[in-house]
């Protein structure tokens, strides 16, 4: 099983299974590891921290199921985090991240979550923790909910569409985002990026301190998939 602390680094594909074939799931997401993608990506809206409704901890159980070597990079676009924590590790969950923008620093007067206590909590149920921020969060905002608990965190994705659904364009706006995240944390800290990620932007987002790139269109749309991955696997890292 792969661990995102493993080193050497090299970058790591995580083909986010919004883009998959939702009536042969298990079959095109083992088939997406097979040709090489090193996590599953698993994009969880609720209808209120995004509009769209998409899967949740029943589709990590199947998955786990049907593929129990697949890592589960579980990304919880939901106002909510901590009401899910418990299901997904039971279900099979590896990574359990969350939006900054749902943390009590940022978000003082709506049901905030307590950022440290469902970091605690992701660690107790077994899973690494991670955090999210989307583009209109300023940086000093997202460092401030960040910073303090880089330690306890193995990977912060940089979302580069607003969230909700994939096929949308790649805003290189936030790139000097991820670049101030990278000097913050040094080098051993993973940094994600989602949205509009493919061959062609990966390699900015890889200068500027990004190695775990998230592809869904790109990578399932593409004719040929193993090419995609392979053009990932070969970005140089910044
Ligand atoms: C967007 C999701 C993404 C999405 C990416 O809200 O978080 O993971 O599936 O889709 P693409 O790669 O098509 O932009
Ligand atoms: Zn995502």
């Amino acid at each position: 099983m792969l661990s995102l602390a493993d080193n050497p680094k090299r970058p790591l594909v995580s083909a986010s299974i919004l883009s998959a074939d939702f009536g042969h799931m298990a079959q095109d997401a083992g088939d997406i590891l097979t040709l090489g993608a090193d996590l599953l990506h698993i994009d969880v809206m609720d209808g209120h921290f995004v509009p769209n409704l998409t899967m949740g901890a029943d589709m990590v159980h199947a998955l786990h199921q049907h593929l129990p070597q697949a890592f589960l990079d579980c990304h919880l676009m939901v106002e909510h985090p901590a009401d899910y924590v418990q299901a997904f590790a039971k279900a099979g969950a590896h990574h359990f991240a969350f939006h900054v923008e749902v943390c009590d620093e940022l978000n003082p007067d709506h049901a905030p979550t307590n950022c440290d206590e469902l970091i605690a909590q992701t660690h107790d149920h077994g899973m690494t923790a991670g955090l999210v921020f989307n583009p209109p969060t300023p940086w000093e905002d997202a460092r401030k909910v960040i910073e303090p608990r880089l330690d306890k965190l193995a990977m912060v994705l940089v979302m580069s569409v607003n969230p909700g659904r994939s096929g949308q364009a790649f805003m290189p706006e936030v790139l000097p985002k991820a670049q101030a995240l990278r000097e913050l944390a040094g080098p051993n800290l993973r940094i994600e990026m989602d949205g509009g990620v493919s061959p062609i932007t990966c390699a900015q987002a890889a200068a500027h301190g990004v190695d775990v790139f998230v592809s869904a269109s790109a990578l399932f749309g593409a004719p040929d998939r193993k090419a995609v991955i392979e053009a990932f696997h070969q970005t140089p890292l910044g």
